[in-house]
């Protein structure tokens, strides 16, 4: 596990789109595994900047995201579609047939799922995978539970991240409920995960994460397993953080 440390969020969105740009350029054609939520919004900017000023393309760029609610459709504007759209997809020159996130309205939601993971497969794999962490530990919508989920599945969203995702929402009534997310196993199978985080409220939860043990209560602990793991905070989200 790397861990690069910025002096602030402008820094840590830089070193974190300049990870994700040297994936780029190494593999014009690579497989990006997209986060929202309000960390990674000063990375995509800057990947913005960079596809501007030519450093990088997104014309040949695959992606799938980690989540989607359940419920809402792309045009509504707390879906993740339509944050994408508004951070990244309709800045850069990616084909947006080849941007992908879980269908929160679909039918049959399980059936979505398999064809989810069966489309990355396809896609030849994620080789980078960007994350927020959520204060009790998340990634994606994987919540602290019993045992690490594995493939992409259907969620009932835990109390503490209803609160924390209502700050976006009209009232917190307003909060689906459920959501769809990515597994830990989709996750862990990504070649290289670039985890960011950002603020004092995460200093708890990055120490624990990534010094603690590694159980499901912790959900982003999983990744201490993890073999190529970049880990790009402030120096606020550093400062419980022990490491040499
Ligand atoms: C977003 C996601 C979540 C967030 C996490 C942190 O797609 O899957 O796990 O990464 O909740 O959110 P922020 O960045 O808003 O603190």
């Amino acid at each position: 596990m790397e861990f690069i440390i910025a002096e602030d969020y402008e820094g840590m969105s830089r070193a974190a789109a300049d990870v994700v740009g040297s994936v780029m350029q190494d593999d014009p054609a690579c497989v990006l595994g997209l986060a929202t939520g309000s960390t990674p919004i000063g990375m995509y900017a800057c990947l913005a900047e960079d596809a501007a000023s030519g450093t990088v393309s997104f014309a040949d760029v695959t992606t799938f995201n980690l989540d989607e609610y359940v419920g809402l459709p792309g045009t509504h504007d707390q879906s993740y579609r339509y944050f994408m759209d508004q951070n990244l997809f309709d800045k850069v020159d990616i084909d947006k047939a080849r941007t992908n996130l879980p269908d929160g309205c679909a039918a049959d939601l399980e059936a979505m799922c398999d064809a989810y993971e069966t489309k990355i497969e396809d896609a030849g794999g994620i080789d980078i995978q960007v994350l927020g962490i959520g204060h009790n530990g998340h990634i994606g919508f994987n919540e602290p539970c019993e045992d690490f989920p594995v493939a992409t599945h259907p969620v009932d969203l835990t109390e503490s991240t209803i609160q924390a995702n209502s700050r976006l929402f009209d009232d917190v009534a307003d909060v689906p409920r459920r959501a769809v997310t990515m597994g830990i196993g989709t996750i862990m199978k990504a070649r290289k995960v670039l985890v960011v985080a950002n603020g004092e409220g995460k200093a708890d939860i990055v120490s624990e994460a990534f010094t603690g043990p590694v159980v499901p209560e912790v959900p982003a602990s999983v990744l201490q397993l993890h073999p190529d793991v970049t880990v790009v905070l402030d120096a606020a989200a550093a400062a419980k953080l022990d490491v040499a």
